[in-house]
């Protein structure tokens, strides 16, 4: 595991895209996996940024999303596919059929999320796999308790991701209580994982993630087993880390 330590969110974000953008330079056709939520945005501005400027081409690029809400349309404003679509995909050159999230109008969660699985196979898997993580540990919509060995799921939303997740919503009582996510299995059978932190609310979760027992409540802790993890997180999300631990060049820690 490499820990990449950034000043702030605009140092992670530009460091995280430079990663993203090292894995389609050297496979133009790689499958990402990606994220929503507010840790990404800034990484997906500088992809645009970057895009527009004529160094990345994401004409042969795949991507498969962690989740969606359950019940949500894809001309919802708080859906994933909308979130998607306004902070990247409608911004770079990357093909509609080439983007897949999960279907939050199928009301059979089985069909979905098997069909969900047999996308993520039939594209070969993820090369490279980009996580935000949650103030509880969470991953995609893998909450504490999680069974490591879940594919891609139905999941209850705990009161703590309701409420994390209000702010995107006019009131909390209008977030859905359900959504699709990749499970844990599909998330640790990536080549590659990104895992991106931000600010105080994350410094717990991370330094439990990184360093506490490999356990179902913290889900992000099963990333310890994982051959080729990359953290970027800025100070603020690694001041438990740091309080214990130096980060030197390359990522590494003594
Ligand atoms: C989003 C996702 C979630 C978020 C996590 C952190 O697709 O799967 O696990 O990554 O809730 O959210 P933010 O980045 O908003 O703090």
């Amino acid at each position: 595991m490499r820990i990449y330590r950034a000043k702030d969110y605009n140092d992670l974000s530009r460091k995280a895209a430079n990663i993203i953008s090292a894995q389609v330079i050297m496979k133009p056709d790689a499958v990402l996996g990606l994220a929503t939520g507010s840790s990404p945005i800034g990484t997906y501005k500088q992809l645009i940024d970057w895009y527009k400027k004529g160094d990345l081409d994401f004409s042969e690029v795949k991507t498969i999303n962690l989740d969606e809400y359950k019940g949500l349309s894809p001309e919802d404003e708080q859906s994933y596919y909308h979130f998607m679509h306004t902070n990247l995909f409608d911004h770079i050159n990357i093909k509609q059929e080439n983007t897949n999230i999960p279907n939050g109008r199928e009301e059979d969660s089985e069909k979905e999320c098997n069909r969900y699985d047999n996308v993520i196979n039939e594209c070969g898997g993820i090369d490279l796999q980009l996580l935000g993580i949650g103030s509880n540990g969470h991953i995609g919509f893998n909450e504490p308790g999680i069974s490591f060995d879940k594919t891609t799921h139905c999941v209850a939303l705990t009161e703590n991701t309701i409420k994390a997740n209000a702010r995107f919503f006019i009131s909390e009582r209008d977030v859905p209580r359900y959504a699709y996510s990749m499970g844990i299995k599909n998330i640790m059978q990536a080549k590659s994982i990104l895992l991106i932190a931000s600010g105080e609310r994350k410094a717990d979760a991370l330094y439990e993630s990184l360093f506490g027992p490999i356990t179902p409540a913290v889900p992000a802790s099963i990333l310890q087993l994982h051959n080729n993890v990359s953290i970027v997180a800025d100070e603020e999300a690694l001041s438990r880390v740091l309080a214990d631990h130096d980060i030197i060049s390359g990522g590494q820690i003594s």
